[in-house]
């Protein structure tokens, strides 16, 4: 079967099946070209809380899937390769968080939505790259644990002095591949681009960014900007919309290192297998489903600008 004939039978696939296809940024092109909506883990997140649809198939990782499960659970949701992980969400677990807790008993706990559902039904409260600084500001604690992105909980403590921050180890190993000093080689080499990085990269890439934000975020900076060079600090799937979008402007990834293998592995093949035969489904069981919502909901509720 050619690309263009398994293109056109998911499409009617996912009209019979009553499907909303969601993709996240870091998927392969062709996986995007085809998805009904692409974007970051929040805007992700919001279609899944608010589609009408019986199914929804998410082009992404686990924890993606399973915050669909947790917002939508009269919906069946799909994750084409169920193998898709993210090693940053499975470098915490409920047990060390619950510990971590009893260290720091006053504290509130802020969870980056790439975790489990079991570590969110942990957590006080869920944020994104995209709300991160926002949620933790509308918290009145005094003091955070963050979790588990060490990267970002850095640079959110960087706008709130006035907290006290207690940091989960944790990192995402495509985004900790890229190095400072590849990145001021870069720059010294296209001194006229601007560089834009996710704020999961290291504290010493992100004090060389001329703007630090989400994936989505990406696109917006790269629309409403002037400049027409830029640097990439992010996964290379993001390359696909920013080229399509501005095609009179220039994208330079910052290092061939930054691939996400996780993010990858969805093929048309698999996505149409998974609209084929219904599966895999991914489901989240009680009480975690509806700890893991709470969470969720306190920061859909903070409001956006
Ligand atoms: P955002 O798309 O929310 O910026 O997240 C990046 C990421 O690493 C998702 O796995
Ligand atoms: Fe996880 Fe990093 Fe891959 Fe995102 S890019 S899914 S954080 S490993």
């Amino acid at each position: 079967m050619t690309q263009d004939s398994l293109k056109q039978q998911i499409r009617q696939l996912a009209f019979e099946r009553n499907a909303l296809i969601l993709a996240h940024n870091y998927q392969r092109d062709e996986i995007q070209e085809i998805a009904d909506i692409t974007g970051d883990s929040l805007g992700l997140s919001l279609e899944a809380a608010r589609t009408e649809k019986d199914v929804i198939v998410f082009c992404g990782v686990h924890f993606m899937a399973e915050s669909a499960a947790i917002l939508a659970p009269d919906k069946t949701v799909l994750l084409p390769r169920e193998d898709a992980g993210c090693p940053m969400a499975d470098m915490i677990t409920a047990t060390g968080l619950k510990q971590m807790k009893q260290r720091f008993p006053e504290a509130a706990v802020v969870t980056y939505v790439n975790s489990t559902a079991a570590t969110k039904a942990e957590t006080d409260i869920c944020c994104t790259s995209a709300n991160a600084v926002k949620v933790v500001r509308s918290l009145e604690a005094q003091e955070i644990i963050f979790a588990p992105d060490r990267n970002l909980g850095r640079y959110v403590a960087s706008f709130l002095p006035e907290k006290t921050f207690h940091f989960w180890d944790g990192f995402c190993p495509s985004h900790e591949n890229l190095r400072a000093d590849e990145v001021r080689r870069i720059r010294a080499e296209h001194p006229d681009a601007l560089f834009m990085a996710h704020p999961e990269c290291h504290p010493e890439v992100l004090k060389l960014a001329d703007h630090i934000c989400s994936t989505s975020g990406m696109y917006a900076y790269a629309q409403t900007s002037p400049a027409k060079k830029f640097i990439i600090g992010t996964e290379m799937g993001i390359l696909y919309r920013l080229g399509k979008e501005n095609p009179d402007k220039e994208f330079i990834l910052a290092s061939p290192a930054l691939i996400c293998p996780n993010m990858k592995l969805i093929s048309l093949e698999d996505l149409y297998a998974s609209l084929a035969n219904l599966s895999p489904v991914i489901t989240v069981q009680e009480p975690i489903r509806s700890r893991a919502r709470l969470a969720l909901d306190r920061m859909l509720a903070v409001p956006r600008d």
